[in-house]
């Protein structure tokens, strides 16, 4: 079947087409329904199957004779170590790990926070939650204290599990001191930590609360899989929203795993004994689905690499993971290609390498510019260059070329079509379907296919009304873009206040609200500008209180510190310029966009509902002078 076929089956028919996916996942009881509503009215999958997602990842396939194979490859140029566990291994250190932590009181549905390095405990620890039913989430090491706090507060977790460090190239990261810090700023209080000794760094333990790691190893009952139906949650995600408090986003164990076991062939045209590699932090959406579960359901061996694409040594940094473990599938997100350009602009360092057994290059997490697609494709010869979209939210592409089904022409730029069980539309502001080439909003009919979130986590109202109020019965993605005669998707930016920095999506809110916490500081804004290696980052537009006398270039640095210091050194804060006014319309709202594109240098429409036109040439003048535009 050709992807038309398959799409449209997808369309007409999608609890046949899907129930037929959920066969090549093993259930403990097979579902009988593919899809209805809960009690809140959410669409929801595969209701009444029950099944164990580490089950899927990794018994399944102990059980098949797969057990010799490698699973994992943990490849850590920060440490010098390189190590390989099979199907088997994992399996047995999942389940001591899981029956350590049901000794601490983790059953079904508690909550277990991970703020943990790309390490292999990770995603032990990921998947020994998913076996006794626990609900895990990770949290991104690079976040500050308050960011980990937030979570621990929404999330309420029994157990948290760190490590001592991480290491950011030269430079080894305490984590334990972020960690108490956190905990001591949530009202939330875990029973207990679990701390991962590192060589490098060693953890101060608390009597009684910090338990150690190898603690956990040593259990004697290691834990059996726990049976779950469909629709009981496998994790939450936070990710950043339009306001400054992150969204807790629920994923379903039964969706996700009939969906990613789906996309891993479908999409990625991986068979099990495959080599599958995504360079991502297992603390964004992209680990989760691609470092840890995908690859393992479909009995791949995955690839956890602890390392930067450059710098670790250097630029061939991803050339040599490639060539030494014969890598088939490869996902990473264009900026890190941006970085390897920047040090060898011609690729030079990839002639050392052998790279034949690469057959596709997958990219995502914010758009490919057409210089780096072009550049890939120059220095990738004969390897298709693959752009897909997605989002935290679904897990899983939204458009992609479906190199398992049938790979179709690239377009620079574009993220070719809607994957099965996706209908997608663009809208104009009142909600009408615009036609080819228009450019709008991207929105998806309503049901969403398997592996789709199902809510925020404690916050249904706000589910609701963040993705499904602006037009009822579609899902609001927050991108803008359009789509060509032929119907190919081109996927533009944000058309709300998340800004994407360096493949991190970040909340101008959530920096807003640090810059304005500055005593100088009466209003701010920040927006997300063009960078060429990172895509956007933030710029801060500062009104200082009334009498205030502060140097700018001291008060610049000190927002820099707090921005590293309360949501971490990943936001990339670099910059923030004082300002006479902000454009604003009559009801208060700064118009952001208009000073994003101002600054962006594209065009702009002023609202009829600005409160004082003449402050648009004032601020453009104010930032042409603090050299700002591109
Ligand atoms: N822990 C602590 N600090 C971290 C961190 C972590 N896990 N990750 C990044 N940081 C720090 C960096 O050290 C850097 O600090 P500095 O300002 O003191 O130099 C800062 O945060 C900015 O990091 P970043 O913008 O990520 O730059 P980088 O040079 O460290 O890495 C890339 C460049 C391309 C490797 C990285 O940005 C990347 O992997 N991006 C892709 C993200 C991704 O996979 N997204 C998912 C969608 S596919
Ligand atoms: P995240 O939830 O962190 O994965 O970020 C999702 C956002 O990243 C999307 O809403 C897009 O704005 C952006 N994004 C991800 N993949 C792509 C892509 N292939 N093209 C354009 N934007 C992308």
């Amino acid at each position: 079947m050709g992807y038309a076929q398959e799409y449209q089956h997808s369309l007409t028919d999608p609890d046949g087409f899907w129930l037929t996916q959920a066969q090549n996942i093993p259930w403990y009881e097979p579902p009988k329904v593919g899809l209805d509503q809960d009690e809140n009215g959410a669409w929801r999958w595969f209701r009444g199957g029950k099944l164990n997602s580490c089950y899927v990842a990794l018994d399944q396939h102990v059980a098949n004779g797969r057990g010799d194979q490698v699973a994992l490859i943990y490849d850590s140029p920060a440490t010098g170590v390189v190590q390989k566990y099979t199907y088997a291994q994992l399996t047995q250190w999942t389940a001591r790990i899981a029956g350590g932590l049901r000794e601490l009181g983790v059953g079904k549905g508690d909550r277990v926070v991970i703020y943990m390095p790309m390490v292999p405990e990770t995603l032990v620890a990921m998947l020994a939650c998913a076996r006794l039913g626990a609900v895990h989430s990770v949290v991104f090491g690079g976040f500050a204290a308050p960011e980990l706090a937030g979570r621990i507060e929404d999330a309420t977790p029994k157990v948290i599990l760190s490590a001592s460090c991480g290491i950011e190239f030269e430079r080894i990261i305490p984590y334990k001191p972020l960690l108490d810090e956190a905990i001591k700023l949530s009202s939330h209080k875990p029973l207990h930590t679990v701390i991962v000794q590192r060589p490098q760094v060693a953890a101060a333990m608390q009597d009684g609360r910090d338990v150690d790691w190898t603690e956990l190893e040593a259990s004697k009952n290691p834990a059996d899989c726990v049976a779950l139906d469909a629709t009981e949650p496998l994790y939450i995600l936070y990710t950043s929203g339009t306001t400054g408090k992150p969204k807790g986003v629920v994923r379903d164990n039964g969706g996700h795993a009939v969906a990613l076991n789906y996309s891993m062939r479908a999409i990625y045209a991986c068979e099990p004994g495959d080599v599958y590699w995504a360079a991502s932090d297992m603390g964004w959406v992209v680990g989760h689905s691609y470092i840890v579960y995908g690859p393992l359901f479909a009995g791949c061996t995955t690839i956890l690499y602890e390392g930067k694409p450059v710098r670790t040594p250097d630029a061939g940094a991803f050339w040599r993971v490639l060539s030494d473990y014969k890598v088939k599938s490869f996902f990473v997100a264009p900026t890190a290609f941006r970085a390897i350009k920047k040090e060898d602009p011609d690729c030079l360092l990839k002639a050392q390498y052998d790279l034949s057994n690469l057959k596709y290059q997958f990219v995502a997490g914010e758009r490919l510019d057409p210089p780096t697609y072009h550049w890939l494709q120059k220095h990738l010869a004969g390897v298709p260059i693959i752009d897909h979209w997605w989002q935290t939210e679904t897990a899983w592409s939204i458009c992609a070329n479906m190199a398992g089904i049938e790979l179709l022409e690239t377009r620079p730029g574009s993220p070719t079509l809607p994957v099965p069980g996706y209908d997608l539309r663009i809208f104009d502001d009142d909600g009408t379907e615009l036609g080819p080439n228009q450019e709008g909003s991207i929105v998806l009919k309503e049901p969403l296919p398997p592996g789709v979130f199902s809510t925020i986590w404690g916050d249904h109202d706000r589910f609701i009304e963040s993705y499904f109020s602006q037009y009822p019965g579609f899902y609001l993605t927050g991108d803008g873009g359009y789509r060509d005669e032929d119907g190919y998707v081109y996927v533009m930016g944000r058309i709300d206040d998340v800004i994407n920095v360096a493949g991190h999506r970040l909340s101008t809110g959530q920096l807003e609200e640090v810059v304005a916490a500055h005593p100088a500081v009466a209003e701010c804004a920040v927006v997300g500008i063009n960078d060429v290696d990172k895509g956007q980052v933030p710029l801060g537009l500062l009104l200082l209180k009334d009498g205030v006398n502060i140097d700018h270039q001291e008060l610049q640095a000190q927002l820099v510190q707090m921005v590293r210091d309360q949501v971490g050194a990943i936001a990339n804060f670099k910059r923030a310029v004082v300002v006479i006014r902000l454009p604003k319309t009559r009801s208060g709202k700064i118009l952001r966009q208009v000073l994003r594109k101002m600054i962006d240098g594209q065009d702009y429409v002023v609202p009829s509902t600005i409160d004082d036109p003449a402050i648009v040439d004032e601020i453009k003048a104010e930032l042409v002078q603090a050299q700002v535009m591109s």
